[in-house]
Formats: C-alpha cells, sequence, structure tokens
C-alpha cells in the first residue's frame, strides 16, 4: 500500500473516530510530501496513525498554534480555514523530530479498558486453584493491565435493559471505574471472585517506564486527539502505577517467554495473557509461541488467556475459534482461555468483544485443543486432549 492511499483510507475509516485525524489525513493524501517523515519507519509500522502519533509527541513541547485543535493537548478549535496552514507549519518545521519519534518509537496504547473484558477471565482463573496468580502479560506496553485488581467496574445489562453488575476495587479513583456494556445479555463468570494477584511481570519489544516521562507521553500521544476520557484513564493509570511499579522484560515475547515464566515459581499459578498484542506477530511467531505455552503447559498447571481479533489469539488453540467469532464479526476480539492441568490442555471461548474490550457478548462455550504447530511430533501431544 502507498503512502498517499494508506492516508486517504486512513481518512475515511477513522472519520467518526477522530474528525482531527480524517482531517488532517485528507490533506496528506492532497500533498504525499507531508507524509515524508514516516518513511523513517520500519516498512512495517509506515501507518498514519504514527506519524500523527509522532506529530503529537513532538507539538507536546513544541509550543504550536496547532495544539488548540487538539483536544489531548487542551486545545477546543474546531477544524476552520487556519488548519491546513499551521498543520503544513508543523510539519515541515519537525520534519526531522517526528521522522526521529517515527524510526524510534511503535505505536504503543495502554488501554486499561481491556481489563473490562479480561477481568471475568482472571476471576475464573482465580477460581481454578487454591493458589494466587501471578500474571505474565505479553506485549504489555507500560504494564497498564498488570493492575486489574485495582480497578473497579460496572457491568451495564444491554440498552434498554435494566441491571448492573460490579466489582472490582471500590476504592478506586473515578477515573479508572470502567464501565461495560453486556451486549448479549449475559452476565460474565467470575466476577464475584475476587482474584488474588500475587506477582506481575510483562513482556515486551519496547517496555514503557510509568516513571519516565518521556515514555508517558509517547502515550498520551498515541491517543486520538479526540478521546479525552481515554487520555484522563490513563493518566489515573500511570499515576497508580508508579505507586507500585511492576517487572517489564525488553524483548520479543516468543523468545522472552521461557525465561518470565522461570521468573513465578510454584507458590502461584502462572496466568500468561495478551490482549491486542498478538496481532503484530507474524504467523510464524504465533505458531512458535503456541508451542512455546504448550511445552511449558505440559510440564506445569497455568492458564492462558487471549484477548485478540479470532485469527491473532483463539484459532491458534481451537479450531472452531472461526465459527465463534462469524457469529458477530471477524474483526471484533474474541476472549480465549486455555487451562493447562496435569499435562491435560482445555479450551474455553468466552466472550465476543468491541470497543476496546467494553462491549461484551459473554457466551461460553467449551472447544476442543488444536494448538497451530509446524512441529507436532517434537510436542509432547499425546499427554495434552
Ligand atoms: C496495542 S499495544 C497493547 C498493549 C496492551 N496489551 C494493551 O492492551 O493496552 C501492543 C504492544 O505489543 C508490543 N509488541 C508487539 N510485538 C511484540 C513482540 N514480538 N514481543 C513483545 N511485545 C510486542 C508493542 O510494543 C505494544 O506495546
Amino acid at each position: 500500500l502507498d503512502l498517499t492511499t494508506a492516508f486517504r483510507r486512513f481518512a475515511a475509516e477513522s472519520r467518526e473516530a477522530s474528525p482531527l485525524y480524517a482531517e488532517l489525513a485528507t490533506i496528506v493524501a492532497r500533498t504525499p510530501a507531508l507524509a515524508a517523515p514516516l518513511e523513517a519507519a520500519p516498512s512495517a509500522f509506515r501507518t498514519p496513525s504514527l506519524m500523527f502519533a509522532a506529530m503529537q509527541y513532538v507539538l507536546r513541547t513544541a509550543h504550536h498554534p496547532l495544539a488548540a485543535y487538539l483536544p489531548t493537548l487542551g486545545g477546543f478549535t474546531g477544524a476552520d480555514d487556519a488548519l491546513e496552514t499551521r498543520f503544513r507549519q508543523v510539519m515541515t518545521e519537525n520534519a526531522d523530530a517526528i521522522a526521529s519519534v517515527c524510526a524510534h518509537r511503535p505505536l504503543q496504547t495502554n488501554e486499561v479498558s481491556r481489563c473490562a473484558a479480561l477481568r471475568p477471565a482472571f476471576g475464573i482463573a482465580a477460581g481454578l486453584d487454591q493458589r494466587p496468580l501471578a500474571l505474565l502479560e505479553m506485549g504489555a506496553g507500560a504494564g497498564l493491565l498488570l493492575y486489574p485488581d485495582w480497578y473497579a467496574y460496572r457491568y451495564l445489562a444491554p440498552r434498554g435493559r435494566l441491571g448492573t453488575w460490579r466489582c472490582g476495587n471500590p476504592d478506586t479513583p473515578p477515573r479508572l471505574r470502567i464501565d461495560a456494556e453486556l451486549e448479549g445479555g449475559a452476565v460474565p463468570e467470575g466476577l464475584s471472585r475476587e482474584p488474588v494477584i500475587a506477582r506481575r511481570i510483562g513482556i515486551d519489544l519496547a517496555p514503557l517506564d510509568v516513571a519516565d516521562e518521556k515514555d508517558v507521553d509517547w502515550l498520551r500521544a498515541c491517543v486520538w486527539p479526540e478521546h479525552v476520557l481515554r487520555l484522563a484513564r490513563l493518566e489515573a493509570a500511570v499515576a497508580q502505577a508508579r505507586q507500585n511499579p511492576v517487572t517489564l522484560i525488553a524483548g520479543d515475547m516468543v523468545a522472552m517467554l521461557p525465561r518470565a515464566l522461570a521468573m513465578i515459581d510454584d507458590a502461584c499459578v502462572p496466568c500468561v495473557f495478551a490482549s491486542d498484542a498478538l496481532e503484530y506477530l507474524s504467523a510464524d511467531q504465533r505458531v512458535r509461541l503456541t508451542e512455546a505455552l504448550h511445552r511449558a503447559g505440559a510440564t506445569r498447571d497455568l492458564v492462558v488467556i487471549a484477548h485478540e481479533t479470532v485469527t491473532a489469539g483463539a484459532a491458534l488453540f481451537t479450531d472452531e475459534a472461526g465459527r465463534y467469532a462469524q457469529a458477530g464479526d471477524p474483526q471484533a476480539g474474541v476472549l480465549v482461555m486455555v487451562r493447562f492441568s496435569r499435562g491435560e490442555a482445555t479450551v474455553r471461548l468466552l466472550a465476543r468483544t468491541r470497543g476496546y474490550g467494553r462491549l461484551i457478548d459473554w457466551d461460553p462455550v467449551p472447544a476442543g485443543y488444536s494448538p497451530k504447530s509446524r512441529l507436532p511430533s517434537d510436542l509432547p501431544r499425546r499427554t495434552i486432549r
């Protein structure tokens, strides 16, 4: 895909979620030279969102009048005749700075509202064993999803119906109370069981340090300009995380998984999870990840939870995932849990989700375990049903 087409497509797709980015993308599609800084990014990461995030990052310190159009930077000016000139100015005057950000920072969101989808699964996992959980997140960013027990949750019945289910920490600051809607009407299991979490470990290719203002600025810059509530939630989560830092391992999740698992002793049950991270892996990496989890599960009890698009997550563990997702939308999230106990794997497809995990169609069904694998004879498959 050439960059002009990418920006044109982005303009059409983002009009609802970010009218400002849609407008700026239209300008770039008309004047492709404005996208030059994006050429500095590795080719797989060259997306309009990355360039706009880099622009926001630079604007945080550049004090340019364009900031007045971005609510996430405190602005409240709507698009007007001056927008294009100001945007062109920022892009040309700061081309090197924006290119340098594109070259060195992958696009990273760390959206705690995804915990609304994960929280029921953590509650179920906590009920499977007497021992506390050791959370191990693959693709953890700054690790903000490693605190699901610190947030408060309100699950609302679908529009037009009455019912609210609450769980979580009632003392959490207001901005960390996450509302989710139960689209299908069914109430998730596991809400009444508060998970006891004894360890929190994250792996990320580019982990972000909540104590480093530049890293946090990058997370802020990746929030689209109109999404001020997401920004407020991010600020609140970062403030909490600063009080209780987690262990973050830098590196590829597939390569680092054995080392991270070795950090968890038998006093805890490892609960390996991923949310919106496996889609960044190649098909080959996904296969290797499935194999690594399979090998780990053959030697110790553990739980794996994936909240990903169906192809990036659930389909790695069961052939029944595609059918499950197609009842809704294949692009939507699917929440899946694989339990390895005494060398046997059991799979449950739990829910379909949308909207950063806040729209949940809870629909638990058991599924056969059929891990994606290139090396079936290498794996101790017979012990696992
Ligand atoms: C969209 S963010 C999601 C972060 C977090 N899981 C969440 O849901 O808020 C994806 C994260 O995965 C990380 N990532 C991508 N490929 C990776 C890999 N091969 N190994 C480890 N982390 C990876 C990125 O650096 C990024 O922080």
